[in-house]
């Protein structure tokens, strides 16, 4: 997931806007278009909404009444350390809820939403297909699996430390 700083802002709606083109029809299309949207941008603004909602031809209520409504759209962006704890049933059976839990109360955020200081958002996922490893953690792009997801504490540590 890329998500798009103001030097490539421009760049993002230019994807955005050449994907609405190429579709066949505009009509309905406003859930694969959002879903697009956030692939690109990595989460929906308001402007990304406004942009989306002028293409379209449909209102920005009605956009806004989408993203709402289903948790897979978010509007607030990741953090730069995107913390994904797998909720499958290998990982659930061996302690993944105790390991989101630890996670919401050490950093003080709940699933979908991001630290004030832009460090850490977190996530819960179905099955990552990595259960020999159970419960399994993933930090940006590194999986950590048993007792290493379990230490939630050295975890955020050794993010934070980074920066
Ligand atoms: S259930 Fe977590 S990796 Fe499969």
């Amino acid at each position: 997931m890329s998500a798009c700083d103001n030097k490539l802002k421009q760049e993002c709606f230019r994807m955005l806007e050449d994907f609405i083109d190429a579709l066949p029809e505009k009509e309905g299309a406003l859930i694969s278009v959002l879903h697009k949207a956030q692939e690109i941008f990595g989460y929906l603004p308001q402007e990304v909404q406004t942009f989306v909602a002028e293409r379209l031809d449909v209102s920005l209520a009605k956009v806004y009444g989408v993203v709402s409504f289903y948790s897979f759209f978010t509007m607030t962006p990741k953090g730069k350390y995107p913390i994904s704890v797998c909720m499958g049933t290998a990982c659930y059976v061996r302690g993944a809820e105790k390991v989101l839990k630890e996670f919401q109360a050490q950093l003080g955020i709940g699933p979908g939403e991001t630290t004030k200081d832009g460090l850490f958002s977190l996530d819960a996922l179905r099955c990552v297909g990595a259960c020999g490893l159970a419960p399994v953690v993933l930090i940006g792009e590194d999986v950590y699996g048993k007792d290493e997801a379990k230490d939630v504490k050295t975890l955020i540590k050794k993010y934070s430390e980074l920066g």
